[in-house]
Order: C-alpha cells, then sequence, then structure tokens
C-alpha cells in the first residue's frame, strides 16, 4: 500500500490508499477521483490519464518507456514532468506520491 496524492488542476488534494501492483491511474479510478480518465484502461493507448508528477518524486518513479513517450505526443500540455498514470506502478517505494492533473484530458 501506499499513499498516493492526487491534485486536480484547482487545487483539490486527494489523497487515497492505493495497492501495490496498480497504477496511479487505477488508483484514481478505483476511488472516482475526476481528473484522470482512463479511457483505454492502462493499455497505453488513449494518453488520457496524463499528469504532471511532483518535482520531488521525478527520480523516484522509473523511467518512461519508448510506447509511454510517443504516446504523450498524443497529450495536451505535455511538460518535462508529464508522465502517463497507467504507467506508473505503485509500491511502497511510492508511499507519499504526488501527482497533479492537467487542465483537461482531451
Ligand atoms: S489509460 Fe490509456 S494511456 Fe493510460
Amino acid at each position: 500500500m501506499a499513499k498516493i496524492i492526487y491534485i486536480e488542476h484547482n487545487g483539490t488534494r486527494h489523497e487515497v490508499e492505493v495497492k501495490n501492483g496498480l497504477s496511479v491511474m487505477e488508483g484514481a479510478v478505483k476511488n472516482n477521483i475526476p481528473g484522470i480518465d482512463g479511457d483505454c484502461g492502462g493499455a497505453c493507448a488513449c494518453a488520457t490519464c496524463h499528469v504532471y508528477v511532483d518535482d520531488a518524486w521525478r527520480d523516484k518513479v522509473a523511467a518512461p518507456e519508448d510506447l509511454e513517450t510517443s504516446m504523450l505526443e498524443f497529450a495536451e500540455s505535455v511538460e518535462e514532468s508529464s508522465r502517463l498514470s497507467c504507467q506508473i506502478v505503485v509500491s511502497d517505494a511510492l508511499d507519499g506520491l504526488t501527482v497533479r492533473m492537467p487542465e483537461s484530458q482531451h
């Protein structure tokens, strides 16, 4: 289990416990957190789970693979800290991970 902190674009903060092995996207969808759609169910095929990883956590989250990097080209407002949250797997090491959601996923 790890506590994941999701911050909506409007600043609304959600702290939820997410089981190890689930993705950060699944943690949001299971807890009805708005701002992460996850339309493709985590197949890295829609880019509607785009988040910005908090600076303090960027070194602790594994680097994106090529497929994720190319899917991010379809997301809006991509920044250096952008990730697809379906590709970030929750583990104890990510306890306290903070991600921010973009204004829109479309
Ligand atoms: S849920 Fe579709 S790319 Fe992440």
